[in-house]
């Protein structure tokens, strides 16, 4: 059974109420609910944090061991070389995700730590992105 983590970083925790008109409606939980429902096949595990360390942290417990991991670092994507490092640092392929295309919007979004170290970046597919993550690992 292939073993997937997501892992959500700062602010990530309130979707559903936070900027809808950005992020949509959805809480994540109702959405992970739904994703293990529509992959039985996998163990898909959900991880977040506001914390940076901790995202090192859990970067570093199952970098070694699952199969994919994807990352949506939220804004540590543009401020957190130690959260690059980790990506870096580990041997299971990394999957970039953001929510909103943040190419469309502020400049101090379009820069990532993330990037240079992913195996893949999707953006700007709303909550969607994080299927076609997995979808991405099935393929392998
Ligand atoms: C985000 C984009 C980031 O710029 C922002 O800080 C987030 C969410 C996204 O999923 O679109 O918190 O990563």
């Amino acid at each position: 059974m292939k073993k997937l983590i997501i892992i959500n970083g700062p602010n990530l925790n309130l979707l559903g109420k936070r900027e809808p008109e950005v992020y949509g409606n959805a809480s994540f939980e109702d959405y992970f609910q739904n994703l293990q429902q529509r992959f039985p096949s996998l163990e898909l595990i959900y991880f977040q944090s506001n914390i940076e360390g901790e995202l090192i942290d859990k970067l570093h417990e199952v970098g070694f061991d699952a199969d994919g991991i994807i990352l949506n670092a939220a804004a540590y994507t543009h401020t957190s070389v130690g959260i690059g490092d980790a990506v870096k640092a580990v041997e299971t392929p990394v999957i970039e995700v953001h929510i909103s295309n943040v190419y469309a919007r502020e400049e101090f979004r379009h820069l990532s730590y993330i990037s240079p170290n992913a195996s893949g970046i999707i953006i700007g597919f709303g909550l969607k992105g994080y299927e076609l993550a997995i979808q991405s690992f099935l393929a392998k």
